[in-house]
């Protein structure tokens, strides 16, 4: 494995499955009583978080305690970066406090890229921008596994707001390395110009799509990222594309709903489908933990659990 981990891309098949398997061990340790292995005992993981987050945020500090990591948590809000100071030096602050590990949120793509260059840890990308959210790619993919198994040839249908979702572009990328056929269902102004270098296929019909499909992955419209009208009103959108009762019954009986969260209730996705056995949504968050301990554990500690 690479030393950071900054893009689902940078994953070969066999990192992913590493990933993947180790989590798979670490599950059972989040199961038990005392939810703590000595593994990471004198690393410190920072948690770097220049947007606002509850899962991400939330979860990387619970997996680097869970490995008895030391934990520092820096919120830009009450920071001096609200006096000027750049990423740089914000991170050569936190680096000289002995950063094993940088886990950084930051409103620009690219910013974990960057980061890279300047500090000796490893740095984790917890979502730049509309660029990429890796451990959510793979806590998804996990999530998947867990209900279906092997994800080769399983069709998986990403639905939504993928011009502004880092989540979409991450999950195209580890799906197709993990052999998924992975179609995008949105509207043509909510898809990137460079649509057509990814590789998946693009409907913009869902109800066409839903009956082939083994897992239905709804995306939040990011409203907070739009500054131009993408779609005429709220209600249009989800007459169009949101997962409401009617279409969830055109899914195949085994087929299941994700959504990465934080949902917009009634817009993208109906609560009776979110909250739906069927619906891996809470489950997600549970499984964030187990992934980012294999994420931390994979880049601080060892080859195998
Ligand atoms: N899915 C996700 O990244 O959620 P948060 O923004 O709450 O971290």
């Amino acid at each position: 494995m690479n030393r950071h981990l900054i893009s689902a891309g940078d994953l070969s098949k066999d990192d992913a499955l590493l990933i993947l398997d180790t989590a798979e061990e670490l599950a059972a340790v989040s199961e038990r009583s005392i939810k703590k292995l000595p593994t990471l005992r004198g690393r410190t993981v920072v948690n770097l978080f220049f947007e606002d987050s509850t899962r991400t945020r939330i979860s990387f500090e619970a997996a680097a305690k869970r490995l008895s990591a030391d934990v520092i948590n820096f919120s830009a809000k009450g920071s001096s970066v609200s006096k000027g100071e750049s990423l740089k030096d914000t991170a050569l602050t936190l680096e000289a406090m002995g950063a094993d590990a940088v886990v950084i949120r930051h409103g620009a793509s690219g910013a974990p890229h960057r980061l890279a260059n300047w500090v000796r840890g490893s740095v984790v990308n917890a979502g730049d921008g509309t660029h990429e959210h890796p451990t959510q790619a793979l806590l998804d993919a996990f999530s998947m596994r867990r209900r279906l198994g092997s994800l080769e040839g399983r069709k998986i249908t990403i639905v939504g707001d993928v011009l502004h979702s880092r989540v979409a572009r991450s999950n195209v990328l580890l799906l197709h390395t993990l052999g998924a056929d992975v179609t995008l269902v949105a509207p043509p102004t909510l898809l990137p110009v460079s649509i057509d270098t990814w590789p998946c296929q693009v409907s913009y019909d869902l109800d066409a799509v839903l009956p082939k499909s083994d897992v239905v992955m709804m995306l939040r419209v990011q409203k907070e990222r739009m500054n131009a009208a993408y779609f005429p009103s709220e209600r249009e959108y989800s007459r169009r594309y949101g997962l409401d009762r009617d279409r969830f019954a055109k899914m195949p009986d085994d087929a299941i709903v994700m959504h990465p969260g934080p949902m917009n209730r009634g817009m993208e996705i109906a609560a009776e489908v979110a909250d739906s056995p069927r619906s891996t949504i809470v489950e997600q968050v549970t499984n964030g933990v187990t992934i980012r301990m294999a994420v931390l554990y994979l880049l601080l500690g060892g080859e195998s659990a």
